[in-house]
């Protein structure tokens, strides 16, 4: 809660040295959108900047790049193709890689869509993208089509399911949240991802530690919370933390901001665009 002392376990953000330059907070990429569903990816790349990222990037359907660009002067787009059902298909590849060799860290999924293609593509960048990457929303709904869905990946990964998402990913759809929290440790461990199993007290683990988080509010029941997490994670990532600082000070962080929101607005009335604002409040409680 706002004013009390910090949990232990959180990580420390250095202050920004006089003579940082935005390449030293790292370019983050974060890939999302479809036709009717702009608004997703926008939020987690708004998050993305209020998280501190040097340079935040969002790689859109071209049919929705003008919608997604006017909502945030303060990130770059990047045109990929649309699909005749609104979605990113899978020959985007060739252009995504262009802008993969200089982005520091990926996050992939929300307002993704899914199809075969989406399919063929979440997967490749799951399994052959060797630096930090975030796999959220429709991301994980598409990973949770492999055979096995967590495994063969190329470099560190945070996985951010809610409790449905996390019954797709392990193929056990009655699972209650008891058995999930019991479940996503060992599937984090077994599969060397760190998991985000969102919710009321947020578990983020890494098989080997696990942290319940103490911030955060029934506010935060509304569209659009998780794409703002997805980009906060992104950030931190940016900024060169390791995959279970990053999830576990963004969770953090990303409650705290519903925490002090409701101080001023209500839980019914906090919308994930308001959550936003209170961002910079949150990181000033932190710091
Ligand atoms: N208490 C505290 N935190 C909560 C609560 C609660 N009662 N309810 C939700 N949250 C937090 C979660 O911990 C998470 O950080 O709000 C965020 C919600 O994230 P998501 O469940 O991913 O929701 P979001 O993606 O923003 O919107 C709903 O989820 O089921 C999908 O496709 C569906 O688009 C829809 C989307
Ligand atoms: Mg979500």
């Amino acid at each position: 809660m706002p004013n009390q002392p910090l949990p232990s376990g959180l990580p420390i953000i250095a202050a920004r040295a006089a003579d940082s330059h935005k390449g030293t907070f790292g370019r983050a990429l974060l890939v999302g959108g479809s036709v009717g569903m702009p608004g997703s990816i926008s939020l987690s790349g708004q998050a993305c900047l209020k998280g501190g990222a040097g340079l935040v990037t969002l790689a859109v359907p071209d049919a929705i790049i003008n919608t997604v660009a006017n909502f945030e002067p303060s990130y770059m787009t990047w045109a990929l193709p649309t699909d005749r059902t609104g979605r990113i298909p899978l020959h985007a590849k060739a252009r995504l890689n262009e802008k993969l060799h200089s982005s520091d860290c990926l996050a992939i999924g929300p307002g993704l869509g899914q199809t075969r293609g989406l399919f063929h593509l979440v997967s490749h960048l799951y399994e052959t993208f060797s630096k930090p990457m975030v796999i959220d929303a429709d991301g994980l709904n598409l990973l949770a089509q492999r055979d096995d869905s967590l495994a063969g990946h190329a470099g560190p990964r945070v996985v951010t399911p809610h409790l449905g998402e996390f019954r797709r990913l392990v193929g056990k759809p009655h699972l209650s949240m008891e058995d999930a929290r019991d479940m996503a440790v060992d599937v984090a461990g077994n599969q060397q991802v760190v998991v985000v199993l969102k919710g009321p007290q947020t578990l983020v683990t890494d098989g080997h530690r696990h942290w319940h988080n103490p911030t955060g509010n029934p506010g935060l029941a509304t569209g659009g919370t998780g794409d703002v997490l997805t980009g906060l994670i992104t950030a931190l990532l940016a900024q060169s933390l390791d995959v279970y600082e990053a999830a576990l000070l963004a969770v953090y962080l990303h409650g705290l901001a519903a925490d002090l929101a409701i101080r001023e607005t209500t839980q019914s009335g906090l919308t994930a665009s308001g959550l936003l604002t209170f961002l910079e409040e949150a990181w000033r409680d932190y710091e």
